[in-house]
């Protein structure tokens, strides 16, 4: 998997997979084309705002027929770093896997791409990531032993479907990892991310 810049046709799926499900977001209302658009202008274009969103692109296996055919890359989703504080060194962590890529493990290796890129890239300290419990707080919680990071309950944080719903808070901070042949001599965080996968901020 690899981050790449959003493209405006990229935003306007992010959209359309948005609009699937409200539960998951802090946006209490869905989103026209007209407010996704200026989304991307004012806040994912602008190197001043406090995000840092991206292109989730993987390499996916496809069939034709029964043949199974060489991997494509695909934009299977859109995920970073939002609400940065620069003096803190701290940021909330966000993401969207698109409906049809789900439960193939791409959610799992897009967290350690942008933690890693949070460290090693934008420099922070702490990443936190906040999910509701109407959302899908089994995958955080995967997560969160995955990457040794303390979780809290938060309560009463969202309204949906007529009830108030606890979040699943989650603080993640850099792991320094063992020693080993697996080691890159450059990045405390490449030891998370599966073979194969880079950032497209490094050289490979
Ligand atoms: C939540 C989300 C990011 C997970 O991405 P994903 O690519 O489907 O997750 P992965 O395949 O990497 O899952 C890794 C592990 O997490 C757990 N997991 C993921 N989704 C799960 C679900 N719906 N129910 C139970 N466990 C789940 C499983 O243990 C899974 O491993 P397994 O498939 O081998 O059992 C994706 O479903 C999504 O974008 N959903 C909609 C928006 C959303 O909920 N965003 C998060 C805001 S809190």
């Amino acid at each position: 998997m690899r981050l790449q810049p959003l493209t405006a046709d990229n935003m306007e799926q992010v959209r359309i997979w948005r609009n699937q499900v409200p539960q998951t977001l802090r946006t209490p209302y869905l989103l026209t084309a007209e407010q996704q658009a200026e989304y991307y202008r004012k806040v994912i274009c602008n190197r001043e705002s406090h995000t840092r969103y991206f292109a989730l692109i993987q390499n996916v296996p496809t069939q034709v027929g029964t043949h199974d055919t060489a991997p494509v890359e695909r934009f299977v989703g859109y995920g970073g770093i939002e609400g940065i504080q620069w003096e803190t060194r701290i940021g909330e962590l966000s993401l969207l896997i698109g409906p049809e890529y789900r439960r193939r493990g791409y959610g799992k290796r897009a967290v350690s791409c942008i933690l890693a890129h949070a460290w090693d890239v934008l420099g922070l300290e702490t990443v936190y990531a906040e999910c509701y419990e109407c959302g899908a707080p089994e995958f955080w919680r995967t997560i969160a032993k995955q990457h040794r990071a303390e979780t809290t309950t938060l309560p009463r944080r969202k309204y949906w479907d007529g009830q108030y719903w606890d979040s699943l808070y989650i603080t993640f901070t850099p792991q320094i990892p063992e020693p080993g042949p697996e080691r890159d001599a450059h990045g405390v965080a490449w030891i998370s991310i599966p073979q194969g996968d880079y950032i497209s901020d490094y050289p490979n």
